[in-house]
């Protein structure tokens, strides 16, 4: 599937990502050299793969973990979530997200 990301510039890039691999979108973000620290390496608790969804087909429900963080973040906006905990399914061809600072 192909997803849309949007720079802190403004600009947008496009990126593949396979869907049979289990991937997540953060990893898709760091396997092209995106500027993620996602330091706690997927475990949604450190908020550091923060993006803002702007557009997208069916995403996942919020996950408990997810929703606790996103609520202590101060940028977090009503499409926030944690790219570590989307997962790159067919339903997420055409997803655009916005990088977002850190916590
Ligand atoms: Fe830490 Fe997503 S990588 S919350």
């Amino acid at each position: 599937i192909n997803l849309q990301v949007e720079l802190p510039d403004g600009s947008r890039v496009t990126l593949e990502a396979p869907t049979d691999m289990g991937l997540s979108v953060m990893e898709v973000l760091k396997a092209n050299e995106l500027e993620v620290p996602a330091i706690c390496g997927g475990m949604a608790i450190c908020a550091t793969c923060h993006v803002e969804v702007l557009q997208s087909g069916e995403l996942p429900e919020l996950g408990d973990d997810e929703a606790y963080m996103l609520e202590t973040l101060p940028h977090a906006t009503a499409t926030s979530r944690l790219s570590c905990q989307l997962r790159v399914t067919p339903a997420l061809d055409g997803l655009v997200v916005r990088l977002m600072p850190e916590a």
